[in-house]
């Protein structure tokens, strides 16, 4: 057995799976987002590793193997995330979570100082609010006192993972969302360390998303009956591993996954091909390979602040009950999920939501339908500029939220005008986490490999053309809905 642990925005979830590639137990503990303001999103390093504590020894306690048979240990994270230590390596204030957007002022300085165009070079990525270089310099600017204090920085599941080893390290998927990676040469950027004054003992040692980086500490084993042998892999990003997860392992492979945020995300076996920054390019989980990919801020999120706003305690099934029964474009309402902003492709954190067309005959189900259509909209966005690029996208894997409801799935094969594929056991980031551990463990020659035996798709939903064409045109008055309002936020 293996385990993968994905450590989200919202929870924890943790996989037991076996050699076939089985869910044979499965546990998630939430926790809270600390919103101390608009555009913090903060969290407690701490609750991480008690939820994972607790939930690892929940699926311990439910597991009627033996423990000695779980060979190896996983992680999946939430990207960017600045967790800050000091020299006894104890937390020095909460973590600055990927969907906080606090630091426009700090992404400038980076331009002005690296400039947009070297910073593009070296990172592959322009600077954006949520990456964890600017989190650095606002914690440098606005805590001085902490910020002298701090020995070592680190990534959410590169710090629990240290809680359960005793080690520090970053694997490459993660340490490319930093903006401080040489992300072709696969090294800590010197140069933008020096240019910003950050000393290189601030980063941590990298690794290789599949690599041995330890054992469990004793005190972790006594708190949840795990055994000290079993081995801890490095882990990778949470988009990373929810690529490896769905088998987007060969070019032309195509993932459209929703979380709180959403992501269009597209293998590469290069690192030399040149999107000017409107789409991220990180190193893949995978030894020298890449992804591309465009985000949606508020993409699950947009549709959970919606329930939680209008239907309160409802299940997501039930909330959207009635979707179905409403037309292509929701009888002329149109949302964009801006409601913390956006990234691609717009990189703008001020920019917020709406609603638009609002009739009296339009009933709860009507928006719900809506925000379900702007979300998948915001998603095209990024297959756009893919196609732009000159990519063939005519097959998309569909994971998350998006792929649990029947008309969520046909409405992503008539806006992307794809086709879009289901898993028949679809576990996301923390199956991707669970490979990880597989192949580390040597079950596999490949990642590639262990895919083939673990992932199979279920169902194919296909464009309907008549959905199409009048999606093609909604899409066209969406995309000037961020430019008309911009103004209001401005
Ligand atoms: C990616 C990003 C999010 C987080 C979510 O750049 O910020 O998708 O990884 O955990």
């Amino acid at each position: 057995y293996v385990i993968g642990i994905d450590l989200g925005t919202s929870a924890v979830k943790i996989l037991l799976v076996n050699q076939n590639g089985e869910v044979c137990q499965e546990v998630s503990k939430s926790y809270p987002l600390i919103i101390e303001k608009s555009g913090y999103s903060e969290q407690n390093p701490e609750e991480w590793v008690e939820k994972t504590s607790e939930g690892l020894a929940e699926l311990i306690g439910k597991f009627s193997g033996n423990v000695k048979n779980i060979q190896g240990i996983s992680f999946s994270g939430q990207m960017h995330g600045l967790v800050l230590l000091d020299q006894d390596h104890k937390v020095l204030r909460n973590a600055i979570l990927w969907n906080d957007t606090r630091t426009t002022k700090q992404c400038q300085e980076i331009y002005d100082v690296v400039g947009k165009e070297r910073l593009l070079e070296v990172t592959k990525n322009p600077a954006l609010e949520g990456f964890t270089l600017p989190k650095i310099l606002w914690v440098k600017e606005n805590e001085p006192e902490i910020f002298a204090r701090s020995s070592v920085f680190m990534l959410p599941k590169d710090y629990l993972r240290y809680r359960m080893t005793g080690n520090i390290h970053m694997d490459y998927s993660d340490a490319a969302g930093t903006l401080m990676l040489n992300v072709a040469k696969r090294e800590w950027s010197s140069e933008i360390l020096n240019l910003l004054d950050i000393s290189p003992d601030f980063c941590p040692p990298l690794v290789e998303s599949h690599e041995c980086v330890g054992t469990i500490s004793a005190e972790l084993a006594n708190a949840t009956g795990l055994t000290e042998a079993t081995k801890v892999f490095a882990g990778g990003a949470d988009n990373a591993c929810g690529a490896i997860g769905s088998g987007i392992l060969s070019a032309g492979k195509t993932l459209s996954s929703i979380g709180t945020s959403g992501v269009v995300l597209s293998y590469e076996d290069r690192n030399d091909l040149d999107f000017e920054g409107k789409v991220h390019y990180f190193n893949h989980g995978e030894e020298d390979t890449y992804y591309t990919m465009g985000v949606t801020l508020a993409a699950g999120y947009s549709l959970s602040w919606f329930k939680d706003t209008f239907g309160h305690q409802e299940e997501f099934d039930q909330f959207l009950e009635g979707v179905d029964t409403v037309p292509v474009g929701a009888n002329g309402l149109l949302f964009t999920p801006y409601i913390v902003g956006e990234r691609t492709p717009h990189a703008d954190s001020n920019i917020r939501g709406s609603f638009i067309g609002i009739d009296a005959s339009h009933e709860r189900k009507h928006f719900a339908r809506s925000v379900l259509e702007g979300i998948t909209f915001s998603l095209n966005e990024s297959i756009e500029i893919f196609r732009k690029s000159g990519k063939t996208i005519d097959s998309v894997i569909s994971i998350g939220g998006g792929a649990k409801n029947e008309t969520w799935l046909q409405m992503q094969a008539d806006i992307f005008d794809a086709k879009i594929e289901k898993l028949s056991s679809e576990q996301g980031p923390g199956m991707g986490a669970a490979m990880l551990a597989a192949y580390g463990c040597g079950w596999f020659a490949s990642l590639k490999e262990c895919a083939e035996e673990f992932i199979q798709t279920s169902k194919t939903y296909y464009p309907i053309k008549e959905n199409v064409e009048a999606y093609k045109k909604l899409f066209a008055i969406y995309q000037q809905v961020y430019t008309q309002t911009k103004v209001l936020n401005d």
